[in-house]
C-alpha cells in the first residue's frame, strides 16, 4: 500500500440533527481501505447518529468522501448503490419474512443468478442459514437474527459495512462469535468495517483504529491496541 492511496471514507465536520437538537458536532473519522475501525463510546454518545448522517439517513452537515468522490445530498439507497452496507441497530431483519426472503433484499440490486452466486460465497460464513432458509426470520434467536443481518448486507457485495451495536443483548460467547465472522469478513472478502458499540472490549480487539465519542464528539481515537493500553482512555471512557 503506498501512502499517497486514498482512504475509503472520510467524514470532514460531520453534524447530524433531529429537528432543532443537534447530536453530533463535527465528527472526523477515516476508515482506510481494508481497515476494521470501531466508533466506541457511551450510551447517547452519538454512535448511531454518526451512522445515520453518514447514509443521509438524518439532517446532517459536513462533507462525506467515499472512494474519492463526495456524497452529496446521500440517501440509504445511494449509499448501497456505491457499495455502503448499513446494518442498522436492532437489526432490520424482517420478522414475518423468511431466512431466504430477508437474504434476497439484501440483494436488490443482482438477478437471480447472481443472487444465487452471492448467496454461495455468503452461505461459507453461516452454514446455518442453508438449513433455515425457509424459516421466519422472526423464530431465530437474538444471535441469528443478527448474524442474518450481516448476511443480508454481505449479499450487496458492499465494499464497507457499517454495523451499529452488534453485540446489543447478546451472549458473551454470541459476540466473540460475530466479531470473529467480522474478522474473517474483513480478511477473506476485503470488507472493510466501521463498527459502532459499546462493548469496547470486544471491538477493541478487533479495530486497527478506534474513535471514542463523547457528547457528540471525538474525544479520543488511535489504533486500537494502542487505546486498550492506554489506562487513562481505559478509565475515562471506556469504564473497565
Ligand atoms: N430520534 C431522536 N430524536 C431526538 N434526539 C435523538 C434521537 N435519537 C438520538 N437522539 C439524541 O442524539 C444523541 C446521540 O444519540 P445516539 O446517536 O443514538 O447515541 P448512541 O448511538 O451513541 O447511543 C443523544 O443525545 C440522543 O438523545
Ligand atoms: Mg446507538
Amino acid at each position: 500500500m503506498t501512502t499517497t492511496e486514498l482512504p475509503l471514507l472520510e467524514t470532514r465536520d460531520l453534524c447530524g440533527r433531529y429537528g432543532q437538537i443537534e447530536a453530533i458536532h463535527g465528527i472526523d473519522i477515516t476508515v482506510e481501505r481494508g481497515a476494521i475501525v470501531a466508533l466506541l463510546g457511551a450510551n447517547g454518545s452519538g454512535k448511531t447518529s454518526t451512522l445515520r448522517a453518514i447514509t443521509g439517513t438524518i439532517k446532517c452537515e459536513g462533507t462525506v468522501v467515499y472512494d474519492g468522490v463526495a456524497l452529496a445530498r446521500r440517501t440509504p439507497e445511494d449509499c448501497a448503490r456505491t457499495g455502503i452496507a448499513h446494518v442498522p441497530e436492532g437489526r432490520g431483519t424482517l420478522s414475518a419474512l423468511s431466512v431466504w426472503e430477508n437474504l434476497t433484499l439484501g440483494a436488490y440490486t443482482k438477478n437471480r443468478k447472481q443472487t444465487q452466486e452471492r448467496y454461495e460465497r455468503v452461505v461459507v460464513y453461516f452454514p446455518w442459514l442453508e438449513d433455515r432458509k425457509h424459516q421466519n426470520a422472526g423464530t431465530l434467536s437474538g444471535g441469528e437474527q443478527q448474524m442474518l443481518a450481516i448476511a443480508r448486507a454481505l449479499m450487496m457485495e458492499p465494499t464497507l459495512m457499517l454495523l451499529d451495536e452488534p453485540s446489543l443483548g447478546l451472549a458473551p460467547m454470541i459476540v466473540r462469535q460475530i466479531f470473529d465472522l467480522l474478522r474473517q469478513i474483513n480478511k477473506d472478502d476485503g470488507v472493510s468495517i466501521l463498527v459502532a458499540e459499546q462493548n469496547a472490549t470486544v471491538a477493541l480487539a478487533a479495530a486497527d483504529h478506534a474513535y471514542v465519542l463523547e457528547a457528540g464528539n471525538v474525544a479520543v481515537h488511535g489504533p486500537g491496541d494502542e487505546l486498550m493500553r492506554d489506562d487513562r482512555v481505559r478509565r475515562s471512557y471506556l469504564g473497565y
